[in-house]
């Protein structure tokens, strides 16, 4: 959480950092401040403001600052509230040097009293805020040599920028468990959390790795490990268009992002088989089980996911979220695989999760979005959506693109171990195919949603009912429309409704069914009968063609026909857009909801 930026160069500093820190500011968003050098006086000059990017940019509108070195920050609050003395960046104590920060410095107290103790007076209620006072204590007269210091005393997940008054010409910064890259232009250099936030500037990057310190000039780049030692990085060069971080038209991201599903999907299939490879297929037929391990909607991708390896390739698997598993006494072997997805590849708890199963012989494999991520690189085997960058907070294109990848390696598996033949295996290829323009399909239903979604905007509760593989994509629905439009939403597997929740159902509570044709329609049909008898508000999601459910439905919303294990790609669209349309009718702010942040780097 918390977005970072910095920038060294020919262009003015502050331009580049707002632009920079909008493109963040789905990181967090309860602060945002920057720093920059004065060319007159190397003064460091600062500015913050509570609330959001836009709010600090009004404050800057008539200030004058010609700084071409500078950094800046998005804040997602963990230590102090959101204020303006907890806001980034923040100063040393003799006000020569400025620091941003994403992550938390475990040791902080520790360091805050060793500090008081010289006479440091702290200022924040950050944890932060001691890195800066440490840059003043440990200054040797290079700030290099003193980053190297600062990054021995810290303990933690961190990354942090920061620019001098006594070195102006230098922008350092250091990363150990929070994503840092570095950008590369044409005299001009870059820091940020991630790429698309200088995507507008340049498509070659540094993706450092943690125990890394990376030293910007103007002209030049130069990484160094934790002693100091200079390390050769491999450039990255990516060839996304800057369009992707913007909204082309559309009025928030997620609703880009729902629309963008299709091609999403296509560029994910067609990207499947560069990170397929006989190595991972040996390792996952050889499993003795897989835990698939993950967080909020990649949870439910992974639970989906299960339906399919089991079905066709016939291995155990097991889902659970990454924060329980790592701190469950599981039974591991070099045989078990774990699984960790996440879009982001920087969540903390399925990190850590991965790397501690890892440390225990299990072998890892990590399904992520973001090219470079931790994830990716800290597990054995590596699989890529090709979703492009995701900037609303809420999970739309990647969890489909998720399952896109679950469904091929489950095929692929099927076929490695000969539980499916190469006609089966063709068929139910082909069949994936057919999904997108299925999903194009159905967004074409977006206005009927939209009507549907207005005449439940003050419903205080919702339920979301499936079965078998469409029950993930009912838990699903439930955390789309919380975490969006803050009504409380729950998600049941529908057979289960009759052994609890049925008590709840009254002429106010809207219940969102997922009843494709499939070899369950009837049982869920029952559900369904029984919602209504208690006067339930019934929300149908059903196959084309199929009238006999009106009969039951205060709405229907219709999916096209495709097989049955295809559904949950289907089902899952129409509650985004309900969702989406219900939280824009609130007024509520969908791409950056409160409280939430789009990647989770704490536990
Ligand atoms: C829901 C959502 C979150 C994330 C979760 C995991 O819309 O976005 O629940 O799914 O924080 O994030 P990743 O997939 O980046 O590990």
């Amino acid at each position: 959480m918390c977005g970072i930026i910095g920038y060294i160069g020919k262009r003015k500093a502050v331009p580049v950092l707002l632009n920079g820190l909008h493109r963040l500011e789905y990181r967090g968003y309860d602060s945002a401040g920057i720093a920059v050098i004065e060319p007159v006086g190397n003064k460091i000059v600062i500015e913050k403001q509570v609330g959001k990017i836009k709010d600090l940019q009004e404050k800057l509108w008539d200030k004058r600052i010609d700084g071409h070195v500078g950094i800046g920050h998005s804040r997602w609050a963990t230590h102090g509230e959101p204020s303006i003395e907890n806001a980034h960046p923040h100063i040393s104590q003799n006000g020569k040097f400025a620091i941003v920060h994403n992550g938390i410095i475990e040791n902080y107290l520790e360091l805050k009293k060793e500090l008081e103790e010289k006479g440091y007076k702290f200022v924040s209620k950050t944890d932060t805020e001691v890195i800066a006072h440490l840059f003043e204590e440990l200054y040797s007269g290079n700030i290099v040599e003193t980053a190297v210091e600062v990054a021995k005393r810290l303990k933690g997940a961190y990354a942090v920028g920061v620019i001098s008054s006594e070195e102006p010409d230098k922008l350092v910064a250091i990363k150990q468990g929070s994503p840092l890259i570095v950008g590369l232009g044409k005299d001009e250099n870059f820091i940020a959390s991630d790429i698309p936030a200088v995507l507008e500037y340049t498509k070659d990057f540094i993706v450092l790795d943690d125990g890394e310190i990376a030293v910007l000039t103007k002209d030049e780049v130069h990484v160094l490990d934790i002693n100091g030692k200079p390390k050769e990085k491999k450039v990255l060069h990516v060839d996304w268009d800057v369009s992707v971080a913007e909204k082309a038209g559309y009025k928030h991201f997620m609703q880009k992002e729902i629309f963008e599903q299709p091609r999403a999907l296509s560029d994910t299939i067609a990207g499947f088989n560069s990170n397929l490879n006989e190595e991972l297929l040996n390792t996952l037929s050889n499993a003795d089980r897989i835990y698939i391990i993950a967080c909020g909607t990649s949870y439910h991708a992974g639970l989906v996911g299960k339906f399919w390896i089991e079905k066709f390739a016939k291995v155990p698997v097991e889902v659970d979220y990454a924060s329980e598993f790592r701190y469950r006494d599981k039974v591991l072997t070099d045989k078990t695989v774990v699984f960790g997805i996440s879009q982001s590849g920087e969540t903390a708890d399925t990190r850590f999760a991965l790397l501690d199963a890892k440390k225990e012989g299990a072998k890892t494999v990590a399904l992520v979005n973001v090219v470079g991520s931790s994830l990716s690189r800290e597990s054995d085997h590596t699989l890529f959506t090709y979703s492009g960058p995701e900037i609303g907070v809420a999970a739309t294109k990647t969890f489909t693109s998720q399952l896109a990848v679950l469904y091929l390696l489950a095929l692929n598996l099927g076929k490695f171990r000969n539980i499916i033949d190469n006609r089966l295996f063709e068929n139910l290829y082909e069949s994936l195919l057919k999904v997108p323009s299925a999903i194009e399909e159905i967004l074409k239903s977006d206005e009927k949603i939209k009507d549907i979604a207005y005449k439940y905007i003050n419903a205080k509760d919702f339920l979301f009912l499936g079965r078998n593989i469409n029950y993930p994509i009912a838990l699903e629905g439930a955390l789309k429309l919380k975490e969006i439009s803050y009504i409380h939403a729950e998600g049941y597997p529908a057979g289960e409704m009759k052994h609890g929740p049925i008590a709840l159902i009254d002429e106010n509570l809207p219940v969102a069914v997922l009843a494709p044709i499939d070899k369950f329609y009837e049982k869920i049909l029952s559900n369904i009968q029984e919602v209504k008898a208690r006067k339930g508000k019934v929300i149908s999601i059903t196959t084309e063609g199929n009238k006999e459910i009106e009969k039951f439905s205060e709405d229907t919303i219709y999916i096209p026909k495709v097989e049955d294990v295809l559904y949950p790609f289907l089902t899952v669209i129409p509650l985004q857009l309900l969702s989406y349309h219900i939280a824009t009718f609130l007024g509520k702010d969908v791409d950056q909801p409160r409280n939430l942040a789009k990647t989770v780097t704490v536990e």
